[in-house]
């Protein structure tokens, strides 16, 4: 049987949906780290094989969550993570094991996919205070009117944070698509 876990896609982007460049973010935002960890805790984090790799060793897998990584790749193994041959399966397995909530943590190529399908239910997006014109992967142009939107919290540019952000929370229009 499976659970009705949701699905909450979580993502930091710049001001031109930037997401980051040669497999590595564009920013070091404490605040952001934070509020990562502290919503993800204890759940099922789902990523592309590039973002895995591009996880520092130390936090890799990502304690306190189940990882799953996704990969075509049928010899690709992740120490301490859990490998599918693709997004589905791996949000197949996780409501087999009823886990509640599910969040799609990047890259590109997997919120792309994610959104395109419609598979999200809700959305965190740190937006960044910063353009980066260097920037090699980008979060999707999102239809708008799909979502409600919320600003949940806001953080300065200080000694831990390069830029200054806002946290704001989608959830889906009662509007049905
Ligand atoms: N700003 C943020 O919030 C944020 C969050 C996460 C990541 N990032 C950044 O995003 C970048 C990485 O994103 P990316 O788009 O290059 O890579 P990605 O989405 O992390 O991973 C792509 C890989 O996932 C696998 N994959 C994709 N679609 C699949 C499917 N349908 N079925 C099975 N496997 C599939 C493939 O692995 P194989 O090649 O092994 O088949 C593919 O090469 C990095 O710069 C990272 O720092 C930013």
């Amino acid at each position: 049987m499976q659970h009705l876990s949701s699905i909450i896609l979580i993502a930091a982007i710049g001001k031109n949906q930037e997401l980051g460049r040669n497999n590595d973010l564009l920013w070091r935002l404490k605040s952001d780290m934070q509020f990562f960890k502290t919503l993800t805790s204890g759940h099922w984090v789902i990523m592309g094989r590039k973002s895995w790799e591009s996880l520092p060793p130390r936090f890799r897998p990502l304690p306190n969550r189940t990882n799953a990584v996704v990969s075509r790749n049928a010899d690709f193994s992740a120490e301490g993570a859990h490998v599918f041959s693709n997004l589905q399966s791996a949000i197949d397995e996780a409501r087999t094991l009823q886990a509640e909530k599910i969040f799609i943590i990047g890259g590109a190529q997997i919120y792309r996919q994610a959104i395109e399908e419609k598979l999200v239910d809700e959305m965190y997006l740190t937006h960044v205070n910063g353009s980066f014109d260097d920037a090699d992967v980008f979060f999707p142009v999102i239809e708008e009117s799909y979502w409600h939107i919320q600003e949940i919290g806001r953080f300065d540019a200080d000694l831990n944070n390069e830029f200054s952000g806002r946290f704001l929370h989608y959830t889906k229009n009662a509007v049905k698509f």
